[in-house]
Parts: structure tokens; C-alpha cells; sequence
């Protein structure tokens, strides 16, 4: 069901900021950057082997990163599993009673398709599945 990591992602306050400190402390530069506007949030994804590191930054105070930052700072949002049947695997999920926050695949960043599964069903770690 899960093929791989496709990233970690980490909250940020200030992107530019983040993106300073990957390159001058790990020698990363971001591969694409992009503002999702529907979820108020701004990303920068950083190539590490086959997988992602993904920075995230709110775009506004009333987004969901925003929201997460003031309630436990910055650090780890959410791990990232690249699945290559969305569907097929949220409907697994609804089976097996797991408590989803997209009931269905939307579309995330760089084209993909992306559904996010309850920190509360994640062992404490938000999950989000994407296929590519
Ligand atoms: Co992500």
C-alpha cells in the first residue's frame, strides 16, 4: 500500500528564514516552491535521495499552519506516504475504521493528489498519503 517516504514536513514561521538555514547548515536548496492560497500555507520542497524534506509556512493567521505554530511552534507537521491507488487506499483506511480528514483525494502541491489521515488515528503524527 505505502511505496515510500515522499516527505517529512516541517512547520515554519518564515520561509525564507527556513530556507537560509537548510542551505548555510545542510547544504539544501529548494527544488520547486509554491503558495497554495486554498489552505493559506506557502511550501518549499528540498530533495533528499528519493524523498523530500518540505517546509511549510503560513501565508495567513487563519490557515492551519498558522494555528499550529502558536499552538506547539515550529517543527515536524506531518509525515507524507506516496501511495500509488488514493482511492483504493482511503476506502482500506474507511474500513478499517480510521478517522480521516479528507474523505476524499484533493489536489496538493506540484500536481499530486493528496488526503490527510487524524494525528489522532497517526499514533500522534498527522499522515498524508499522496499519489503522484
Ligand atoms: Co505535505
Amino acid at each position: 500500500m505505502i511505496e515510500k517516504i515522499n516527505h517529512v514536513a516541517i512547520a515554519v514561521s518564515d520561509l525564507d528564514v527556513a530556507l537560509e538555514h537548510y542551505k548555510g547548515r545542510y547544504g539544501l536548496a529548494p527544488v520547486s516552491r509554491e503558495a497554495i492560497e486554498s489552505e493559506g500555507v506557502e511550501e518549499a520542497m528540498l530533495e533528499v535521495g528519493e524523498s523530500y524534506i518540505q517546509l511549510i509556512a503560513p501565508t495567513r493567521s487563519d490557515s492551519p499552519v498558522a494555528r499550529f505554530i502558536e499552538r506547539q511552534g515550529e517543527g515536524l507537521h506531518h509525515i507524507a506516504y506516496e501511495v500509488s491507488d488514493l482511492v483504493g487506499t482511503l476506502e482500506h483506511l474507511r474500513k478499517e475504521g480510521a478517522r480521516l480528514v479528507d474523505d476524499a483525494p484533493r489536489q496538493g502541491g506540484g500536481g499530486t493528489l493528496v488526503a490527510f489521515v487524524h494525528p489522532r488515528d497517526g499514533l500522534g503524527t498527522l499522515i498524508e498519503l499522496v499519489e503522484t
